[in-house]
C-alpha cells in the first residue's frame, strides 16, 4: 500500500510538473469572481473550471494533478464527460480537498481548527471508489503581535491533519498535508525570520503527529507555505526567501517524504515561481522533489482574461498555459525573466 501512495506522491511532483488547485470552497470562490464582477453560480463556477481543465496543453504538458472541490468531482464538460475523466484522458491525476473547512477555536479568540474528521473514512471509501486518488487538507495558523499563535492551536490543527493522513493512507489515498502559516495574518506586518520560527513550530508538531499516528511518511506529501515576511511588510528577497525556506524544511520535513509541493499564499505570481525556482537552481541536491500546488499564482491571470464570457475560452487558457509553463521551468531550477518574456 506504502509503495503504491509513494508511486503516486512521486507522479504528482516528478518531472518538472506540479499540481493545480481549483478546491476553492464557496466563500473563497465567490471572492475570486468578484473581482471579475461575476456571480458565483453553480454554472459559473462549472462554466470556469471547465476552461482550465480543458486546456490540454497545460494538463498533459505541465500540470500533475488537480485538487478539486466536491462540486467538481460530479460535474461535466459541456460535452458530457465527467471532469475527471478528462484529467485521466490527458495523465494528469485527481484529487480532492476533504477538510470542511477552518472554523474558529473555542477558547482561543483569533485562531481556528479545520474540521472535517466527522465521517471522514466513509467519504475516503467514496472517493477511491470514484478514482480519486489524493487527498488535501488545510489547516491555517496565524502570526499576531502578542502571542499568536498559541502552542494549543499548533497542537490541536496538528492533531486533525495527522488522524486525516491516517485514514487516508488506510483507504490508499495520498494525503496532502497542508499546514499554512498565513501570510496576512493579523495584522499581517510580520518579518521573515517569524514566519520562520512559526513555521518551524509548525512542521515540527505536523511530523510529531503523524508520527504519532503511525502515518509513513513515503506515502504522503506536503504543501507548505514559503517562509516569507507578512503581505504588510514584503521586505526579502528572492534569495534571502529560498534560503530561509530551504533552511526550514532541512531542519523539519523528514527525508522520507518524496515531495514537496508549496502553496502560493498570496504572493503575486511571477514571485511565487522566482521563488520556486530559487530554491531549485543550482547544484543544490534535496532529499525531497520541490514543486508547486498553486491556487492563486496558477489562476490569476487566467481567470482575468477569461472574465467570465465563453468568448474568452481561449485567452484565459492562453493565460494558464503560460503559468503553469513558467512553474515548470521552476520546478526544474530553469525560469528566467527571460523566459518570462518571451513565452
Ligand atoms: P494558493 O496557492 O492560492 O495559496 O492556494 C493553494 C491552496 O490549495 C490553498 O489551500
Amino acid at each position: 500500500m506504502t509503495a503504491c501512495l509513494e508511486d503516486i506522491a512521486c507522479a504528482l511532483v516528478g518531472g518538472g510538473k506540479g499540481i493545480l488547485a481549483i478546491d476553492e470552497s464557496s466563500d473563497t470562490i465567490k471572492k475570486r469572481f468578484d473581482a471579475i464582477s461575476l456571480e458565483s453560480t453553480e454554472e459559473n463556477r462549472r462554466d470556469y473550471r471547465e476552461m482550465l481543465l480543458s486546456s490540454v496543453e497545460a494538463m498533459s504538458q505541465y500540470i500533475s494533478g488537480v485538487i478539486f472541490h466536491q462540486e467538481t468531482i460530479r460535474q461535466k464538460s459541456l460535452k458530457g464527460s465527467l471532469f475527471m475523466d478528462l484529467l485521466k484522458t490527458v495523465g494528469s491525476i485527481p484529487g480532492v480537498k476533504v477538510d470542511i473547512g477552518a472554523r474558529p477555536l473555542a477558547g482561543f479568540p483569533g485562531e481556528r481548527l479545520t474540521e472535517g474528521l466527522d465521517g471522514l473514512r466513509k467519504r475516503l471509501n467514496e472517493y477511491s471508489r470514484l478514482g480519486l486518488r489524493f487527498a488535501k487538507w488545510r489547516t491555517v495558523i496565524s502570526i499576531d503581535h502578542v502571542g499568536l499563535p498559541t502552542m494549543a492551536a499548533v497542537r490541536k490543527n496538528a492533531q486533525a491533519l495527522a488522524r486525516y493522513a491516517a485514514l487516508c493512507q488506510e483507504s490508499g489515498i495520498l494525503p496532502v498535508i497542508e499546514p499554512e502559516v498565513l501570510m496576512d495574518g493579523i495584522p499581517g506586518d510580520h518579518s521573515i525570520d517569524r514566519c520562520y520560527e512559526v513555521t518551524k513550530y509548525v512542521l515540527e508538531e505536523a511530523f510529531t503527529a503523524l508520527r504519532e499516528a503511525y502515518v509513513k511518511f513515503e506515502g504522503l506529501l506536503l504543501k507548505p507555505n514559503m517562509v516569507i515576511d507578512g503581505k504588510e511588510a514584503r521586505r526579502a528577497s528572492i534569495d534571502e526567501v529560498a534560503e530561509k525556506t530551504i533552511r526550514c524544511l532541512k531542519q523539519t520535513v523528514p527525508a522520507a517524504v518524496p515531495g514537496i509541493a508549496f502553496l502560493s499564499g498570496g504572493q503575486s505570481a511571477e514571485e511565487a515561481t522566482a521563488h520556486l525556482s530559487a530554491m531549485n537552481a543550482g547544484s543544490n541536491s534535496y532529499p525531497w522533489v520541490l514543486t508547486f500546488s498553486y491556487g492563486r499564482a496558477l489562476q490569476t491571470a487566467a481567470l482575468i482574461a477569461w472574465g467570465g464570457k465563453r468568448k474568452n475560452v481561449l485567452d484565459g487558457q492562453r493565460a494558464l498555459i503560460h503559468r503553469a509553463k513558467m512553474n515548470s521551468l521552476a520546478a526544474l531550477g530553469q525560469w528566467s525573466q527571460d523566459a518570462e518574456s518571451s513565452s
